[in-house]
């Protein structure tokens, strides 16, 4: 089962330049106990983008070229998905913008952090999707600095 773990802003921003438009650290730690002791699946530009594997998780990466340092390199995404997505165990889909299009319409859960903020220069958009197709949990609102947002869980029908 795929589950998908976001952090966009109004219009969906997630990345400028390979690197996070928001640096929130309550959402951080809200993706550390999120995702700690899962599998992690990204995309390689995500993985180019953090500073060395995430500690306590399978560092899965998807290339069509060797990566270095992952816990596992895949280059053919329609067999894993076809083996994982109907599984019980829960595989964390972190990014980036190409691999979250690729994997939504598999994807269970969408543990998405809403931030009420715009970034005009963005280069990298989280998917549309259809709020209809999914149930939608508040987990909680926070605030940090000048951001406001909204850690929000939605699960397909
Ligand atoms: N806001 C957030 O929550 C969040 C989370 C994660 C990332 N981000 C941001 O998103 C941006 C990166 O996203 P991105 O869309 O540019 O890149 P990405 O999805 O992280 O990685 C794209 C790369 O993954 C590989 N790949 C993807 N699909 C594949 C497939 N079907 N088969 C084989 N390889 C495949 C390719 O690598 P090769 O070229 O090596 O084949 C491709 O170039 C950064 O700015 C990052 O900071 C934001």
């Amino acid at each position: 089962m795929f589950s998908i773990i976001a952090a966009i802003g109004k219009n969906h921003e997630l990345g400028k330049n390979n690197s996070l438009v928001f640096h929130i650290k309550e959402d951080m730690r809200f993706f550390r106990d999120t995702t700690k002791g899962h599998k992690v699946l990204m995309g390689h530009k995500t993985w180019d983008s953090l500073p060395g594997k995430l500690p306590n998780r399978k560092n899965i990466v998807i290339s069509r070229n060797p990566v270095e340092g992952a816990d596992l390199t895949i280059s053919d995404l329609p067999t894993f998905i076809a083996q994982n997505k109907d599984t019980n165990e829960e595989i964390f889909v972190i990014g980036g913008g190409m691999v979250y299009n690729e994997l939504l319409k598999y994807a269970k859960n969408l543990y998405l952090t809403e931030v009420d903020a715009a970034i005009s220069d963005a280069d990298t958009f989280f998917p549309n999707f259809n709020q209809n197709e999914y149930k939608k949990t508040i987990i909680k609102k926070g605030s940090e600095d000048d951001l406001t947002y909204t850690f929000a869980k939605y699960i397909k029908k």
